[in-house]
């Protein structure tokens, strides 16, 4: 592997101007504490923003720009006004509150989603600037959304991960956003999509379901000619740089320091940046009523608020900041005494050994946020508690609580639960305090940052083989100029061609997928080659294939096998002479099912009756297919019936009868040397199994198939048969 390119909004230091000297210090908040422990054992690049405005970074560049690369950092320098629209508006006012399920806090404006485009572009020039071919691209967060998709338009097959540290939330909330799509599509250029939790990889999946219509199969996704691969990663900490530092003799003395003041208080400890996502004002609230209910508290116990600066600039956050100042004072108003302070407040960022000594001494690790993507903090104070004592009490809705089953969980909205927890874990016997952190710290010891980091990149590497394990063979460019050479040197070809999703691609009604000028021509043009028999094999009906190519030099097979049109003869025949009386018992049968699923209807054709289920919410659709096909099983055996699932659509016809046989018609009445068949679904398989094995098969779509090759869009499908065109206007 080339360099790790570590990409994200942040870099892990921040650079300030105060009193005209620069100052740099470590970047606060989970993304930069938990990478920036181990980037450095990567032969790694961090590319990020240094928190300066553009103006100061210009004028300093050469300065800034050295010492940040001494720490392989390198600088993407952004205005005051790109600040001010892309950071502190997009992210910090339209997407951090939506994805928090803080809706109400969301503004959509046009300005501000243009400076995102714009920061992203910024990000992508920078990165285009320093790549080198064998380099692997590994973009962080919410800020950057739309790289990928940029950087995989500007690079030469590059490899790229994304990871998203916050909840990627339900598709109720995320679909609320105008640009939704856009969002989507950026991380699908990605080779590898990463989350915390399953929870938020199942939200992002169905939203690229519901929203651009991609299927998945077990967390790989096909987004038009890709494959992107998404899964889950919680991310861990450093946790030997913390245990490691809580026995440190700075640290003891920290701790005895702690006890000079706590005395022999119990300690109750939170640390967060200041947000509201983190709950800080319920979590105030609840410490209040706790020390209602329990006066027996009263003097001996202590609650610590660590608060850290955070987005200062945005006004919801100094408003919070104001909010919390005033409900810290009303309990130490109401509930202290001239000797003791309930609430030991902090609001600023605190030196990492004071932060461990915290961690060591309080009994109670209070984290209760109403969202967060994972929360480190919490694993923080497991990992300090090299004493085997203390009591971590956590949010349901923190990602990390998928992992750490043995802390007491709340549900931060109920103010009883808060209560509760904090009364169980004040009085939680020594031994089962040890049990449930030995449980706790021995996943966190295993699955540390490291291990993290290592698991994704290994499977961003591995994801390049994603199309093999999916049995898909792409028309590489080599096969595609054999196929070419033999359609220009042959004295007698065939091309199969199916329409709707190969020639076309689907539309929300079959009726609207009309074909294009361009298609037409092409069939027809193709069709006056000397030599040459097209033939559409498709499942429409006879009047629809007549209505649009009637008039072509070309054959047809319609209904899925049932007619056939040799272009000599102009006149639809029966494959064999069918029944379908069939049709007045499963046609109730369809009818009921399309009155119970929204959007759906059946189609009725000579030989065939089609449940088409295309606009109808996917999830309910397939599960009302796979009812409908279990509903027809008894009844199709005594009919001789055969039922086929499809491309969002159920069909029923008479069995025997299919594409592939129809086929024949034209491979066994004439000595072809270039064959080629391409379609798009299961009816087109059947035409896959009966040409013979060295003629040339197409499936579009990269699934698995009969076919020898896969193309990805009916867009390739066109091109290459325009080249077909055009060679065998030169050969003949
Ligand atoms: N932290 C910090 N400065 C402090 C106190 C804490 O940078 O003064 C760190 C803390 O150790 C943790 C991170 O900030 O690693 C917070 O990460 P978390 O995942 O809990 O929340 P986030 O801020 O990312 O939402
Ligand atoms: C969260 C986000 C990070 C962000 C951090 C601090 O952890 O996931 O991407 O860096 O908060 O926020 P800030 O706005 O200061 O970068």
């Amino acid at each position: 592997m080339g360099r790790l390119l570590i990409v994200s909004n942040r870099l892990p230091v921040t650079v300030h101007r105060k009193r005209g000297q620069l100052h740099f210090e470590p970047s606060a908040g989970g993304l930069a504490t938990g990478l920036s422990s181990f980037y450095r054992s990567y032969n790694a690049l961090w590319i990020g923003w240094p928190g300066i405005d553009k103006r100061e970074g210009t004028a300093n560049k050469d300065d800034i720009k050295e010492k940040l690369l001494a720490e392989n950092c390198y600088p993407v320098f952004l205005s005051q006004k790109e600040v001010d629209e892309y950071y502190g508006k997009f992210c910090s006012a339209t997407i951090w509150p939506l994805f928090h399920y803080f809706p109400q806090y969301a503004s959509y404006t046009q300005s501000s989603w243009q400076a995102y485009e714009k920061a992203n572009h910024t990000f992508c020039d920078a990165i285009v600037e320093v790549w080198e071919q064998g380099d692997t691209i590994w973009v962080h967060d919410f800020h950057l959304m739309l790289l990928p998709q940029m950087l995989r338009e500007r690079l030469p097959d590059p490899t790229i991960g994304f990871f998203l540290h916050i909840p990627f939330p339900s598709i109720e909330l995320f679909r609320l956003l105008p640009w939704r799509s856009q969002l989507l599509n950026g991380m699908l250029g990605a080779d590898l999509i990463g989350f915390h939790t399953w929870e938020y990889a199942g939200h992002f999946l169905s939203s690229s379901r519901f929203l651009l219509g991609y299927d998945s199969w077990m967390g790989r996704i096909t987004a038009g000619d890709r494959i992107s691969k998404v899964d889950a990663f919680p991310m861990g900490i450093d946790y030997e740089r913390f245990a490691g530092t809580a026995i440190t003799s700075e640290v003891e003395k920290e701790v005895e320091k702690l006890d000079r003041s706590f005395k022999d208080r119990k300690v109750v400890l939170s640390v967060d940046r200041l947000d509201y996502s983190k709950g800080i004002l319920r979590r105030l609230e609840a410490f209040g009523l706790f020390l209602e209910r329990n006066p027996q508290y009263r003097e001996k116990l202590t609650f610590v608020l660590v608060v850290v600066p955070s987005r200062t600039m945005v006004a919801r956050y100094a408003l919070l900041k104001r909010q919390i100042d005033e409900l810290v004072g009303a309990i130490n108003g109401k509930h202290g005494t001239i000797g003791w302070t309930p609430v030991w407040y902090m609001y600023r960022s605190i030196p990492f050994q004071t932060l461990v000594a915290l961690y060591r001494r309080a009994d109670v690790g209070l984290i209760t946020p109403v969202r967060d993507g994972m929360n480190l903090v919490a694993k923080e104070y497991l990992a300090s508690r090299v004493d085997g004592r203390g009591v971590l009490v956590l949010s349901e809705t923190a990602g990390a609580s998928k992992e750490l089953g043995e802390a007491l969980t709340i549900n931060v909205n109920n103010d009883n639960d808060i209560v509760e927890a904090l009364e169980h874990a004040l009085e939680m016997p020594d031994a089962e305090q040890a049990e449930r952190l030995r449980i706790m710290q021995r996943r966190l010891r295993r699955y540390n940052v490291q291990r993290w980091a290592e698991d994704f990149i290994h499977t961003l590497l591995d994801s390049s083989k994603l199309q093999e394990e999916m049995g898909v063979k792409p028309l590489g460019a080599q096969s595609r100029r054999k196929l070419i050479k033999c359609y220009h040197e042959a004295q007698r070809r065939l091309l199969l061609l199916d329409y709707d999703g190969t020639l076309v691609p689907f539309a929300s009604r079959p009726s609207k997928a009309v074909p294009t000028r361009e298609v037409l021509d092409l069939l027809s043009e193709l069709g006056r080659q000397s030599h040459i028999d097209v033939v559409l094999t498709s499942g429409r009906d006879r009047d629809s294939l007549d209505g649009w190519f009637g008039e072509l030099p070309i054959s047809m097979i319609a209904e899925h096998g049932v007619w056939l049109k040799p272009r000599e003869t102009r006149q639809w025949e029966m494959i064999e002479p069918l029944n379908a009386d069939w049709k007045e018992e499963v046609r109730p049968i369809l009818e009921m099912y399309a009155d119970r699923t929204p959007g759906s209807f059946v189609e009725e054709k000579d030989f065939s009756l089609v449940w088409q289920y295309r606009r109808s919410d996917s999830r309910l659709g397939e599960l009302r297919a796979r009812e409908l096909v279990a509903h027809l099983e008894g009844l199709t055996t005594n009919l001789d019936l055969q039922v086929l699932e499809g491309n969002k659509v159920v069909e029923v016809k008479n069995s025997g009868v299919n594409k592939g046989r129809a086929a024949l018609r034209w491979l066994n009445a004439n000595e072809y040397d270039f064959v080629l068949a391409i379609g798009d679904d299961w009816t087109d398989e059947d035409t896959f199994k009966s040409v013979p094995e060295e003629c040339w098969s197409i499936k579009v779509g990269l699934s698995t198939t009969a076919a020898r090759y896969n193309i990805s869009s009916h867009n390739k499908a066109l091109a290459l048969l325009h080249e077909l065109l055009q060679q065998g206007e030169q050969g003949h």
